[in-house]
């Protein structure tokens, strides 16, 4: 398969990244029956993956900025390309030993996502978008599910810690999706739940409040898997909103159409 030199560049980077995961991902196995438990050690994990990743990337595209999540915004001289970096997405889920997390790298060109790359480290799993060039898992080109009634649909959702965002609203949201669809899912992951829309595993999938860097690369290979990703209320940057729906054109349509539903009777 015949990649851009784009795509070469972040799956070198993704791959160093998800090696060392990997590697760490082992160790916290072993913490999770001590007592200190693995907490600490996958903060410096985190920590580790994304200064890796922003090494690499920087070697390869001097001067382009970076936005991560455990580092912040860094503007380079080149303002209209930025990397969009959650080094580990899925951290509840690698501290527990599940081993269901990725590295989510996006390249955005004057407010625009580019380019997207998903990486499940623990099943070497890569799924790779770029715009206009389709979606893919490793070697096979990927398409959104073909089901169109919600009530066959199999569902994603986030579920933010009460702590976080509206709870009465979430819940809102759950019951009525639950009410119509065939099965609803919370993996804990937002990068691989939107990575698993474009492969079709998943019907569909939203969640509120979600940062720039846990949705900006599944977004680009929804879309590149001809499925539609969109803020709750329809804007094109669910990245920047940070509320998002994804599905293929009718469950998009459907699941945008019964959260505002919820959205009323709360
Ligand atoms: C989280 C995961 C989770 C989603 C949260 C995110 P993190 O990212 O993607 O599935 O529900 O909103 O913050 O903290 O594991 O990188
Ligand atoms: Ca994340
Ligand atoms: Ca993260």
């Amino acid at each position: 398969m015949l990649r851009s030199a784009l795509l070469n560049v972040m799956i070198k980077a993704v791959h160093k990244a998800g090696r060392m995961l990997k590697r760490d991902f082992g160790e916290v196995e072993h913490l999770q029956v001590s007592l200190k438990g693995p907490a600490n050690f996958v903060t410096a994990a985190d920590r580790r993956a994304e200064e890796l990743l922003r090494e690499e990337l920087d070697r390869a595209r001097p001067g382009y900025s970076f936005l991560g999540e455990e580092s912040g915004k860094h503007e380079g001289s080149d303002k209209t390309h930025t990397w969009i970096v959650d080094p580990l997405d899925g951290t509840m889920n690698f501290l527990h030993g599940i081993p269901h997390f990725a590295v989510s790298l996006a390249l955005e060109r004057e407010g625009a996502i580019v380019a997207g790359i998903v990486y499940n480290p623990a099943t070497d799993e890569l799924y790779t978008a770029e715009r206009g060039k389709g979606a893919f898992l490793n070697e096979r080109r990927l398409r959104v599910s073909a089901r169109h009634r919600l009530a066959d649909a199999v569902i994603a959702c986030g579920l933010p810690h009460p702590s976080r965002g509206n709870a009465l609203v979430d819940r809102q949201d759950t019951i009525a999706v639950q009410e119509r669809v065939a099965g609803l899912r919370r993996f804990g992951a937002a990068a691989l739940d939107l990575a698993w829309v474009a492969a079709g595993r998943l019907d569909g999938y939203w969640e509120r409040g979600l940062s720039p860097w846990d949705a900006a690369a599944g977004i680009a290979l929804v879309r590149e898997a001809g499925g539609y990703a969109t803020h709750l209320v329809g804007g094109e940057t669910p990245h920047v909103t940070g509320d998002i729906v994804a599905g293929n054109e009718t469950i998009h349509r459907e699941l945008m159409r019964t959260l505002k539903e919820a959205g009323k009777a709360a």
